[in-house]
């Protein structure tokens, strides 16, 4: 099952997972995938968008304030064959459940038209919090898809659930997602 060819639209949020879409580019550029990268402010705080953009061979797509210049806010949603949240923050899967449109990642978002693969990536009780739990569920309800979360070490020092699932297993999801 191969990926090639297909566009994926990667939305980084603001977690400390967010090293994780530097590996995950590389596994689905060598698998010959389009990615372009959409950023959200606190995300490039934990990962530069150069790094991403070097790896990705495309702009990536901040907010438009650090932009400074004009671009579609919603041609990316349309040009992805798929859109993987990779972190999905709690913040971020709040924003995206309630559609509060305050960045170009959510302005995406609420603009695609291709399925959405989302992976969390928090600390264990910000997970289990059930404000989180209803914000997914709500968000499952809408049809998009979910990776479940790893158990483990997380960078709170805790151990439990929250976090992102491996690259890897990410792109196996997708090739089940795009490929069958
Ligand atoms: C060191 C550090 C690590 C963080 N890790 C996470 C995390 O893994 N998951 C999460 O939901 N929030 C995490 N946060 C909090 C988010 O960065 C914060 O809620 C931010 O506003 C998210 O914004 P965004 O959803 O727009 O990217 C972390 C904050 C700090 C300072």
């Amino acid at each position: 099952m191969v990926l090639e060819g297909k566009k994926i639209v990667l939305a980084v949020s603001g977690s400390i997972a967010a090293y994780k879409s530097a590996l995950l580019i590389r596994l689905l550029v060598k698998q010959g995938v389009e990615v372009k990268v959409v950023m959200t402010k606190a995300a490039t705080n934990f990962i530069t968008p150069l790094s991403l953009s070097t790896l990705s061979k495309n702009a990536v797509v901040l907010d438009w304030e650090e932009n400074n210049v004009w671009n579609n806010h919603v041609s990316l949603g349309l040009w992805g064959d798929l859109m993987l949240v990779a972190p999905a923050s709690a913040n971020t899967i709040a924003k995206m459940a309630h559609g509060i449109c305050d960045n170009q990642l959510i302005a995406t978002y609420l603009s695609a038209r291709c399925p959405i693969l989302i992976c969390p990536a928090m600390d264990e009780d910000m997970y289990k919090h059930p404000s989180t739990q209803n914000n997914i569920k709500k968000l499952l309800a809408y049809g998009n898809h979910l990776m479940d979360v790893g158990n483990g070490e997380l960078a709170s020092g805790l151990v439990g659930p929250g976090r992102m699932a491996e690259p890897e297993e990410i792109v196996q999801t997708l090739q089940k997602m795009l490929c069958t």
